[in-house]
């Protein structure tokens, strides 16, 4: 797909429903005690993943990505689990099976079947569960035994929040008490949606603790995704002639890092309408900015942790220096976000510093344009794409469908703003 440049940016929008809710709304619906009615759920490649996979193990759903009414499955039946893509969905249903007495063999693609699966296999075998590595030990396709659990006490190294879903998820049926210990805080959808479903769960400084419990079906509307709006608002704040609007956007604190990144970084961007509600929300403004180069704290990157390879394009944009350093999950994401990006990068005529834990940039630089390769990472295609708007002479992406993954319409609302 060829990506012009664009002369003004303009419009009002809504983004596609957060992945990271939709993931969790299915599968935690799935194992409550009664039924659940969940609206607004992001209808992508990654979430039909989690859908089917809670299917198979029993639990029914009804209606659209609309609005759907899920019935809980009683007891999950022994299955393949095919993820796809999702390392959402492998990490968190290894956490929900590991619980259960049965056999669950676990699938991916070729992307998912390198990704590391050691980070959730070593709390979940300390807590009982038993991992057989079908072909190379630490990575998918991998069966999982379930059965009775005890609870453990564990700190979350990796700073992930799949790691802390996966543990928390397993300890909902453990005996005695489970604790996730967290220096930096990650997104926290999952103890939100647990502590409104009436699990036996408490959050406090840098640890949450969960004991078993049964939990109830609950009614949500998902907000909008701030991990896609991401795109647009870093395009909005590069770009020379802009103004956009994102309407009804997901704004929980766990997830918003970025938001202040700009507004350090000297942008022109503001929250109002604001809700709080299960999941707060609102809608944000954002004008064409002077940047300022950055280095991104490090307390804020588990909280960006999608939104990092767009801090080059704005680094790119700012006067002065911008690095990102202790970000090194990047290279083990859905590409090596890091590696990717600076070979991007280059190939459209910005000069970037590869670091092993993540990257520098001097700005301001002119991007010039040319072919970008997404290596079927929807993230990376996304910013191949915004890279193009703001080029000299275009860029051409290539394989630019994964966007499905997670923003299966971002092509159409991208044309609504450039024109
Ligand atoms: C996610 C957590 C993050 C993120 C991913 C979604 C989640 O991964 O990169 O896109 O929904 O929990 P890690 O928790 O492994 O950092």
């Amino acid at each position: 797909m060829r990506i012009n440049p664009s002369k003004k940016i303009k419009g009002s929008i809504t983004i596609p429903p957060d992945k990271s809710i939709s993931h969790r709304s299915l599968i935690l619906t799935g194992m409550a005690r009664n039924e659940s009615t969940i609206s607004n759920i992001l209808e992508s490649d990654d979430i039909k993943s989690s859908l089917n996979a809670m299917q198979k193990l029993g639990a029914t759903f009804l209606g659209d990505f609309k609005e759907m009414t899920i019935t809980p499955f009683k007891k999950p039946v022994s299955s393949q689990l095919n993820c796809e893509n999702s390392g959402t969905t492998t990490r968190l249903l290894s956490g929900v099976v590991s619980s259960y007495e049965g056999i669950f063999d676990f699938i991916g693609d070729d992307s998912l079947s390198t990704r590391p699966m050691k980070r959730i296999s070593e709390p979940l075998t300390k807590m009982g569960s038993q991992f057989v590595w079908q072909s190379k030990e630490g990575f998918l396709p991998f069966t999982i035994k379930g059965g009775k659990l005890r609870g453990i006490a564990y700190d979350n190294i990796k700073r992930s929040a799949q790691v802390k879903s996966a543990i928390l998820l397993a300890g909902l049926r453990a005996d005695g008490t489970t604790i996730v210990y967290e220096q930096t805080k990650t997104r926290d959808h999952t103890e939100r949606l647990l502590t409104q479903m009436g699990a036996d769960i408490r959050t406090g400084e840098g640890k949450v603790e969960i004991r078993a419990s049964e939990i109830e079906g609950l009614k949500m509307t998902i907000p909008g995704d701030f991990s896609s709006a991401a795109f647009f608002l870093a395009l909005a704040a590069c770009h020379e002639h802009a103004i956009l609007e994102i309407k009804n956007c997901s704004t929980n604190p766990s997830r918003t890092g970025l938001f202040e990144i700009l507004s350090k970084m000297g942008a022109d961007v503001s929250l109002s309408n604001e809700h709080q509600d299960l999941e707060p929300y609102g809608d944000i403004t954002i004008k064409s900015s002077q940047l300022t180069g950055i280095q991104i704290p490090d307390h804020l990157i588990p909280n960006m942790i999608d939104e990092l390879p767009l801090i080059a394009l704005l680094g790119c944009h700012a006067n002065g220096k911008t690095t990102v350093r202790n970000a090194s999950e990047l290279r083990v994401k859905e590409s090596d976000r890091i590696a990717i990006l600076c070979e991007m990068f280059k190939n459209i005529g910005v000069s970037i510093t590869e670091l092993e834990d993540g990257f520098e940039i001097e700005g301001p630089q002119t991007i010039k344009g040319g072919v970008a390769e997404s290596h079927h990472d929807h993230r990376m295609a996304m910013l191949a794409a915004v890279c193009g708007v703001l080029s000299q002479e275009g860029v051409q992406i290539k394989n630019h469908e994964c966007v499905s993954v997670s923003f299966p319409s971002f092509f159409e609302t991208l044309q609504t703003i450039t024109g």
